[in-house]
């Protein structure tokens, strides 16, 4: 497995081309399967995730060509029904291709995502509104299969505002037969990517970026191109890690829109942040001031910020509150952190971070994909050389982010193991 090793000490400087979103391009890459033509998906980010999603649409009978970030999905002849596990314990993910499945061919039969490190992640919220709009749902064998003879719209209320199972709804309710609401529905940026998507294909849908959503479905859905909106917790992590080891650093194809709560945190800590159109100017390498953070659903903190943002506040001048609301097991990178000398005590799901003079560089496990990237933040001021392993987390993630750290002044690289 390879593992990637930081120097610590070395100040960045210089510009950083933030990629296109991941959580907008798996739903979207998906959406695709709603028509029978070809669709053009532009500045897709080169992921793991994005490799794994075109080889199940591969499975299902879509025809699929990438070029660089363009890819172009033919949903035409699906020949298939199934995701099976090999595909889907890859990337949970891949239980987006439930919606649009059972809308287009009235049934699928997908292998239960299962959980991972950071949760249980169940699904029932899918199923249970699926089952509203008329689906019958079977879980055996570590699959579950959904059938319908036509999926008919339905008054949904989500307990949880779920981003893929609002994104899973909102694309079976595309072909549904008349009318579905979701209530308190997720209002994250990439709800509104896939909404606009299906809105270029013909879909007829209200709300998205709010809490309640009307769709209207309609028979069939037209093929479109779409370009890809860029990846906020991308920007968020570059955000931090300019904040932690930088002088200047700016972010480029950025929407500084979609991180408010970011942006307004790290402020209040005293980083120097400027937004401007497409773009963010972090000078960082200041003390920063404790700040106590309780991830929520969108438009709060995200907690896909979280592990980053604990990084910062382990080098701060005084204490830090961090709670996480979202996932159960959300703190395994503290773990990692305290062996880098972080002063972390977590009691149930907050954890008080008491900042530190400096960390020291040493061995450590990526567990999720978020925490892999906090584990490099770090390394990046850690004294001496951090050595974070396992980190297939990071690919599937981030494209290529030791090459975007090393060119704006990182001391890092990827050893192939
Ligand atoms: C999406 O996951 C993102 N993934 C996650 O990003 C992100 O952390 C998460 O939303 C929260 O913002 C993608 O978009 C591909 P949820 P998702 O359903 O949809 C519970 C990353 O690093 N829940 O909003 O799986 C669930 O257990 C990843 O890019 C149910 O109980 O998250 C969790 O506690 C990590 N039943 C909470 O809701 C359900 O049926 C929020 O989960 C569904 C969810």
């Amino acid at each position: 497995m390879d593992k990637i090793l930081v120097e610590g000490g070395h100040t960045l400087k210089g510009q950083v081309t933030i990629s296109g979103s991941k959580n907008a391009a798996l739903p979207i890459l998906f959406s695709a399967l709603l028509t029978d033509g070809r669709c053009t998906f532009t500045n897709v980010p080169g992921l793991m995730d994005v490799q794994s999603t075109c080889m199940l649409l591969q499975h299902l009978g879509a025809g699929v060509e990438t070029e660089g970030d363009v890819v172009r999905v033919s949903a035409g002849s699906l020949n298939n029904f199934e995701a099976p596990y090999d595909l889907v314990r890859k990337m949970r993910a891949s239980v987006l291709v439930l919606g649009p499945l059972v809308a287009r061919l009235r049934k699928a039969r997908v292998s239960l995502p299962g959980g991972c490190a950071i949760g249980a992640r169940p699904i029932n919220l899918h199923l249970k509104g699926l089952e509203q709009m008329g689906a019958s749902i079977k879980l055996e064998h570590g699959y579950v299969e959904v059938e319908t003879r036509q999926l008919r719209g339905a008054d949904i209320y989500f307990e949880i505002p779920t981003v893929t199972g609002t994104e899973n709804l909102m694309m079976a309710a595309a072909l549904a037969e008349g009318r579905t609401i979701l209530r308190n529905a997720a209002r994250e940026p990439e709800i509104v990517a896939l909404a606009d998507t299906l809105k270029q294909m013909g879909a007829d849908i209200e709300g998205a970026g709010t809490s309640v959503i009307t769709i209207n479905g309609r028979p069939m859905l037209d093929p479109t191109d779409v370009a890809i909106i860029p990846d906020r917790i991308e920007t968020g992590t570059f955000m931090i890690a300019a904040a932690v080891a930088g002088e200047e650093v700016v972010l480029n194809n950025c929407q500084p829109d979609h991180l408010r709560a970011s942006i307004d945190t790290l402020r209040l800590a005293g980083v120097n942040l400027k937004t401007g159109e497409g773009r963010i100017v972090v000078n960082g390498g200041h003390p920063v001031a404790g700040v106590d953070v309780t991830t929520q659903p969108y438009p709060g903190f995200p907690t896909d910020m979280q592990a980053q943002f604990m990084v910062l506040m382990s080098v701060a001048a005084g204490q830090s509150v961090i709670s996480e609301t979202i996932f159960e097991n959300r703190f395994i990178h503290v773990s990692e952190l305290r062996r880098l000398g972080a002063d972390i005590k977590v009691v149930g799901k907050t954890a008080v971070v008491s900042g530190v003079p400096h960390l020291s560089g040493a061995p450590v496990m990526a567990t999720d994909l978020r925490a892999s990237a906090s584990l490099i933040i770090a390394g990046l001021v850690a004294r001496d050389t951090t050595e974070v392993n396992r980190v297939y987390h990071l690919d599937r993630g981030y494209q290529a982010i030791e090459k975007k750290f090393a060119a704006i002044g990182a001391a890092i690289r990827r050893v192939r193991a």
